[in-house]
């Protein structure tokens, strides 16, 4: 099988693109499975341990329900004060003792780099469910799926990254995934959160093209998909600055009248004030179907990952 070799998923550029579309195309099956209230027990017996040292709600709730719908456990912790991180113990320590305990193991840290960190220690798959500002690999495959699912194709297509740029993660990994697919990608932001460089220079030789902008208005009516993110307070040193940044660019009915009628508005939530919920019942607003799909897209990468 294509995905036999993956033994960790630290960062989307772990994957090639035929692990890529595997993994969606597994992905679609489960959505199938879930759709048809079929239950599953192809992980009876296998444990999932979701170490959250930072804030979650449909990260780890959702890996957590893919897992019980595929017929598998699951232990964890989703607050770190409950753990023995408290006490001091370093994460290595933590990961050589939970690999005893589990199959698979996720985790969210706050620290960039843990998560390739814990893999270095660890004889059984990790995940990253988030790493710092730097990536979120799972969220990406869900983005990619949610663009499959609606456009019919991941490739070809004018996406537009809007918000938080410099410290949104999901927007790190799916910058890669897009180019490697060869879309058009628009970076939207303020100057102050601009996608970094290294992001930006891991993809040279990738297929897809990049534009930056602070002017959403200017370009809304160029994409196919708005991909809008929340400005990352808990990264930011000064909350002056925070504040001075916040609420740049919200969406709402009057933006959403001049907005081309087959632009789909995504965003990997929590949302602040981006998304005003008044539009939430335009057929164009699709993040809670978004967030509803990492259930079927955790259950492939958990059934591929354990090698079942
Ligand atoms: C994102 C994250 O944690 O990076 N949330 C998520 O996993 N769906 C986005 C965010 O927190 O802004």
């Amino acid at each position: 099988m294509v995905l036999k070799q993956i033994t960790h998923l630290t960062s989307i550029d772990n994957l090639t693109k035929e692990q890529i579309n595997f993994i969606l195309d597994k992905s679609k099956q489960m959505l199938n499975i879930l759709n048809s209230k079929k239950t599953l027990n192809i992980c009876k017996g296998k444990i999932l341990a979701c170490l959250f040292f930072e804030a979650s709600t449909r990260t780890r709730l959702s890996f957590e329900a893919a897992m019980h719908r595929l017929g598998g456990n699951v232990i964890g912790f989703a607050d770190a004060s409950t753990s023995s991180a408290k006490k001091g113990e370093s994460l290595t320590d933590t990961i050589k003792t939970v690999q005893n305990y589990a199959d698979i193991i996720c985790i969210r840290h706050p620290l960039e780099g843990s998560s390739k960190l814990a893999a270095k220690y660890c004889k059984i798959p990790i995940i990253n469910a988030g790493d710092g500002g730097h990536e979120h690999p799972t969220q990406t495959l869900m983005d990619l799926f949610t663009i499959m699912i609606k456009k019919n194709t991941i490739s070809n297509l004018k996406i537009g990254l809007c918000g938080d740029l410099k410290f949104g993660r999901t927007t790190h990994s799916l910058l890669q995934a897009l180019a490697l697919f060869g879309n058009e990608i628009i970076c939207i932001s303020p100057e102050e959160l601009r996608m970094p460089n290294e992001i930006k220079d891991k993809i040279q030789n990738y297929g897809g093209k990049i534009f930056q902008t602070e002017n959403l208005n200017e370009v809304i009516n160029k994409l196919d998909i708005l991909y809008i993110t929340r400005i990352q307070k808990e990264r930011f040193i000064s909350e002056k600055e925070y504040l001075r940044l916040k609420g740049r660019y919200i969406l709402d009915k009057k933006i959403m009248s001049i907005a081309p009628k087959n632009l789909f508005i995504m965003h990997p939530l929590p949302r602040v004030d981006e998304i005003n919920p008044e539009i939430d019942n335009d057929k164009r607003c699709i993040y809670f179907q978004q967030a509803f799909f990492g259930v079927p897209v955790r259950m492939a990468i958990l059934e591929i990952m354990l090698k079942i």
